[in-house]
């Protein structure tokens, strides 16, 4: 009887060690997430509890989804599609859109997008949230907050439902460039007051632009950039970066990898928020200096993006430029800017 009670002792402890043991891994792998958001949150100036879920890092697809087999050997071999630092480069070709959409489906994701109408820049409205609606994340629960100082001119658009307008008055501005600067500004207080714990992804995206063809969940990530569609083939010596070393958007001749595009860019809340900020605080501080950077809002977003690497990099697919004729690697065009002249809707040039 005692030496029954002894092996039976034995084996609770054994089991009580065991569940110890499933434990301490079960909280170490936990720890893993939990340190990456309270890092983030660290460099946010918040607390670790309001970081909502953590998409990056796990992909659930539904059971038994059927759908092509991929390949490791075979596939688009006229481009690249990763980086040097391993982030992926969206092309057409590349992804599974039937896949992406049903693994983020489950998420139940929510995405914002921001646009800039100032002026006579709200001609292009229209146009852009007709295909909007006809093309980006259709099927998801889309909000697009327009930025305008003509908010009574912000055309009706006939949206589905979970998807939305939301209309930001702003102050005109008389310089084109002042219009461009405050964007930083407008998207960080957008984040801050309204996103925050509710929306997952943002893409700040150009008014006078237009959508062809898909834009959906192949471009969610961390932190998206956009390569611009004019630089792509050249030496990165020719890139238009900010080359005074006075100016926080310095990039020196031989640095850089891409020329990322200012008209498309975006990615968690979270990341877009410190990039918006940090974006913000650079060009204020060169204002201070006297100092306005080559391309503005586009070169501080370049430097931040040298150095902070994006996650994910969209192809020059997802922002061609209707004027360029169509390269041969460029097999769908899917959003583009439109041919404006410009001296008729800049207030000055
Ligand atoms: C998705 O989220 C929205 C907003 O939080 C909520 O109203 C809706 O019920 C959710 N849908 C599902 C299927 O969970």
């Amino acid at each position: 009887m005692y030496s029954l009670n002894g092996k039976f002792g034995a084996l609770v402890t054994m089991m009580a060690l065991l569940l110890a043991l499933l434990y301490c891994y079960i909280s170490l792998s936990f720890r893993v997430v939990v340190t990456f958001e309270q890092e983030q949150a660290i460099a946010n100036g918040r607390s670790a509890g309001t970081v909502r879920k953590n998409h990056v890092f796990h992909l659930v697809a539904p059971d038994h989804l059927m759908y092509k087999q991929p390949s490791i050997v075979e596939g688009r071999t006229d481009v690249v599609t990763v980086t040097p630092w391993l982030a992926p480069v969206v092309w057409e070709g590349t992804f599974n859109p039937e896949l992406l959409d049903s693994i983020y489906r489950q998420q139940n994701i929510s995405i914002a997008a921001t646009v800039f109408a100032v002026g006579k820049y709200i001609m292009f409205l229209k146009d852009f949230l007709e295909t909007a609606e006809q093309h980006f994340f259709v099927g998801f629960r889309v909000q697009i907050f327009v930025f305008t100082d003509r908010p009574n001119e912000v055309p009706k658009v006939k949206m589905a439902a979970d998807r939305g307008v939301t209309v930001h008055a702003v102050p005109s501005s008389n310089r084109w460039q002042v219009i461009s600067a405050r964007r930083m500004e407008l998207v960080q207080e957008l984040i801050e007051q309204k996103l925050q714990g509710k929306t997952d992804y943002i893409f700040c995206l150009d008014v006078d632009s237009k959508f062809h063809n898909r834009w959906g969940t192949e471009s969610l990530g961390g932190l998206v950039a956009v390569i611009h569609p004019g630089y792509y083939w050249d030496p990165r010596s020719n890139f238009p970066y900010e080359r005074r070393a006075q100016s926080r958007a310095y990039v020196a001749v031989g640095e850089g990898d891409f020329y990322y595009c200012g008209g498309a860019f975006g990615g968690n809340i979270e990341e877009v928020r410190l990039l918006a900020k940090t974006c913000r605080s650079n060009f204020e501080a060169d204002s201070a200096d006297g100092l306005e950077a080559a391309w503005q809002e586009e070169s501080h977003l370049n430097r931040y993006m040298w150095i902070n690497k994006p996650s994910k990099i969209l192809s020059p697919e997802y922002l061609w430029q209707d004027f360029k004729s169509r390269n041969r690697e460029i097999q769908i065009i899917r959003f583009s800017g439109i041919v404006k002249n410009y001296a008729d809707i800049r207030p000055n040039v």
